[in-house]
């Protein structure tokens, strides 16, 4: 297949076009707006056209049609707009971020006019798509087939060289895929920050000595692509004050919902997620107007600085990070056990090895993990992470209490400790829970000694 259609030449779009245009692919080009239009048709490689109509014209049977417009209505109303033009063994295949139950139904539904549906995950941002982005497809394995050939070409190389492009399972597969991407960015994002804000506001330190701490953070197997961010960010000043740019930045985060859907699969699914949940609750609670009046009548936490916690933050967040990635890989492998998708956890490692935001030097190890024990029970039980983890415990330990001392929040690096810690006590503290339920309401509970469920005597 060398022709292919683009619907939206957003910025994603775009860059994408280009990318498939220095792979010898035909890309012709639709985007409802004008102004996108002509800027896409500022590289003559792209056939933009002014409506769906010549697009379709265009393209060889059995076609096939990426949108790269915005999840939601958008995708909806473009789906609308094709569907009475295609023909049975035309694919649709939508690269946005498309909430995963979406893809499913819309699979369904295509199918009955024998359409195919591919929902791919695209990830990297705007370089990635220009230059290789890592790809998470899901749909028919058919269908997948048919358009691999240029999702590889185009594809980021992980490190033995392989295309960071995969089938992730039929309907939903790769939509879910790069849920959990996203979900997990959303943790490691928020270790990030909170360690940058114990630097900070813990420690009193200048933004050149926190960029040199972040370099040190990433130092050997630690390097990512969001740490080497995190060291630009803290060496850029702002271009119309001079001042550091996140002096300037405000104390709110947005959000597009890809991690919220993340925690709403895991309750469905029974699959614990904690730390990445508080990674999206914190990005609620930055932009709660309450915390205004709440700081007024409070006051900030008081502070006493101890210059030796800089030293532990490295560790403490390399742990926080691996336990958000460990949470994100136990979401998928319950998505894929409900719902028929591939199991194989090392793929999406080696799929992440490139290209994507959660690029980093360590996942070449979780890929050799989870090809050494393909049924490994948790990333934190492989050998190799177990052995880091408690590299990193004492010091990761003396982090979160430190950061309760000086009243910074960390939800994160605190969750994930306590995750940890939960998840490798043989007996917690749910026998308590079992009690009082059974106390108050006779749920009842089950014994250890003999099956059944049982209550207690509360004469
Ligand atoms: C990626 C990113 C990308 C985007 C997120 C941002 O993999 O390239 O995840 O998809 O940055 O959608 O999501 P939020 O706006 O929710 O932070």
């Amino acid at each position: 297949m060398t022709t292919l259609g683009l619907i939206g030449a957003g910025v994603m779009g775009r860059a994408l076009a280009q990318n498939l245009a220095d792979r010898n692919v035909t890309v012709v080009v639709f985007d409802r707006d004008a102004a996108a239009r002509s800027r896409a048709a500022e590289d003559s490689r792209l056939i933009v056209v002014p409506s769906l109509g010549v697009l379709l014209g265009k393209l060889p049977k059995p076609r096939a049609v990426l949108l790269m417009v915005n999840a939601g209505r958008p995708v909806e109303s473009a789906i609308a707009d094709l569907r009475p033009h295609l023909e049975r063994g035309d694919i649709i295949v939508d690269g946005g971020n498309s909430e995963w139950r979406d893809t499913q139904r819309r699979t369904a539904d295509l199918a009955k006019e024998g359409l195919d549906f591919v929902g791919l995950g695209v990830s990297g941002g705007e370089e990635g798509a220009r230059r290789g982005p890592a790809m998470m497809a899901g749909g028919s394995e058919a269908a997948y087939t048919r358009i691999r050939p240029w999702l590889e070409a185009i594809a980021a190389r992980a490190d033995d060289g392989t295309a960071c492009a995969d089938w992730f399972g039929p309907d939903a597969g790769g939509h879910f895929v790069k849920m959990a991407h996203n979900a997990i960015e959303y943790g490691v994002m928020q270790a990030i920050a909170e360690a940058t804000q114990i630097l900070q506001h813990g420690l009193g330190l200048p933004y050149p000595v926190m960029k040199r701490e972040a370099d040190g953070w990433a130092a050997g197997n630690r390097a990512s692509y969001l740490l080497e961010l995190t060291s630009d960010i803290l060496g850029r000043s702002d271009g119309e004050t001079g001042r550091p740019l996140l002096d300037v930045i405000s104390d709110r985060a947005g959000m597009k919902g890809t991690g919220g859907w993340a925690v709403e699969a895991a309750l469905s699914l029974g699959v614990a997620v904690p730390t990445l949940t508080e990674a999206v609750f914190a990005r609620t609670l930055s932009g709660q107007p309450e915390r205004k009046s709440v700081v007024e009548r409070l006051g900030a936490p008081a502070k006493k600085g101890d210059a030796k916690a800089k030293t532990d933050l490295g560790d403490a967040l390399f742990a926080a990070t691996l336990v958000c990635y460990a949470q994100g890989f136990q979401l998928i492998r319950a998505g894929a056990a409900v719902h028929g998708w591939v199991k194989d956890l090392g793929r999406a490692a080696r799929v992440w090895q490139a290209g994507c935001i959660l690029r980093a030097k360590f996942l070449t190890d979780i890929t050799a993990a989870y090809s050494a024990e393909p049924e490994l029970p948790h990333l934190l039980a492989s050998p190799a992470f177990a052995k880091i983890v408690a590299a990193c415990e004492p010091a990761w330990r003396r982090t979160v209490a430190f950061a309760a001392s000086q009243g910074i929040a960390a939800p994160v690096l605190a969750s994930s400790l306590a995750y940890l810690d939960a998840m490798r006590t043989a007996k917690g503290a749910t026998s308590m829970i079992q009690a009082l339920r059974d106390g108050f309401g006779r749920h009842g509970f089950e014994r250890v000694d003999k099956p059944g469920t049982h209550h207690a005597d509360w004469s």
